[in-house]
């Protein structure tokens, strides 16, 4: 292999290693993921819904809701929200709620927008 060769193949090795999701520093992230297709039809799928309810009452209740002492988080108001919205900050998160992505698969936050704006959406 010529010296010429061989130093374009290491620079493409490490174009290749540096590549990756661009991030600076943990939650510093550049840009939010867009949300998928959120149509109607899908938000008004009652084992999606009913998912939802369960994960509610497991992990946003203690800061929302009324079992969340005043002040901690606001009082989700579902009639202003569009599912793009619901889906970003649950997803993402946005300064004091915290990213959900990690945690739970796409199909479950999908099924907790499916159930904050369903008509079952109890705080
Ligand atoms: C550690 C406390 C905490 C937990 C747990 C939490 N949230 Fe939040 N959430 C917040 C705070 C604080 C905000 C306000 C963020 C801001 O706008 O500065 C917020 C904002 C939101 C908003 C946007 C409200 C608005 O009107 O702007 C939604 C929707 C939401 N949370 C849903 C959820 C759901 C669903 C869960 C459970 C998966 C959850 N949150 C769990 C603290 C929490």
């Amino acid at each position: 292999m010529s010296l010429r060769r061989l130093a374009s193949t290491a620079l493409l090795a490490t174009l290749l290693l540096a590549g990756g999701p661009v991030t600076v520093s943990g939650s510093d992230k550049i840009f939010d993921d867009p949300p998928p297709p959120l149509p109607k039809e899908l938000l008004q799928n009652a084992k999606l819904i009913a998912r939802g309810d369960e994960i509610w009452k497991e992990q946003c209740t203690h800061c929302h809701g009324s079992k969340a002492y005043p002040g901690k988080a606001p009082k989700l108001v579902p009639r202003r929200y569009t599912p793009e919205f619901v889906w970003d900050r649950v997803h993402n998160g946005f300064r004091g709620m915290p990213p959900w992505k990690e945690v739970y698969s796409e199909e479950d936050i999908i099924a907790i927008v499916a159930y904050v704006l369903s008509d079952d959406f109890w705080p």
